[in-house]
């Protein structure tokens, strides 16, 4: 399935009346069942007004990293600086949380609701270096679309 397709069918996910999470996790579950180097999908955000990260809806290995502080690892990095962060090599990184071994590769995008970054969707891939431009372009679209209904 190309990123046309799929983000016709991200929009018509949101649209159903589920709840907030039903929506999100659905939206995980079509993009890790057809993008065959995304192997873990998630959302994180922001706890209240606690400066972390707080695991939303996801697919993939159950993780450890429920909470995380804001600055800390790929995920909390993106909190702070506001933009996407892709990493080709996780092993290159030395501000990185493991959550499998067999993750390669990482991309997180922001989402903003009224200009404030408030959570972000995150992807882990067992295959070294995958993500492209279209990558973000598409994952920034499906951000958009997904604070519309925050
Ligand atoms: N690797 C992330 C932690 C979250 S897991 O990938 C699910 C990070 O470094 O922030």
């Amino acid at each position: 399935m190309n990123f046309e397709i799929l983000k016709t069918k991200t929009q018509e996910i949101l649209s159903s009346d589920e709840t907030i999470d039903e929506r999100l996790l659905k939206i995980c579950e079509l993009l890790e069942a057809n993008i065959d180097y995304y192997h873990w999908v998630g959302f994180y955000f922001k706890n209240g007004k606690k400066n972390e990260l707080k695991l939303g809806p996801y697919v993939g290995e159950p993780t450890d990293h429920i909470i995380i502080p804001f600055g800390k690892g790929i995920c909390g990095q993106v909190a702070v600086s506001n933009e996407n962060l892709v990493v080709p090599d996780v092993a290159a990184q030395d501000n990185y949380i493991a959550c499998s071994i067999t993750v390669k590769a990482e991309i997180v995008i922001p989402i903003f609701v009224n200009g404030e970054n408030i959570g972000q969707i995150d992807i882990d891939s067992n295959t070294p270096d995958p993500f492209t431009k279209e990558d973000e372009r598409f994952l920034e679209f499906v951000c958009k679309e997904v604070s519309k209904i925050l």
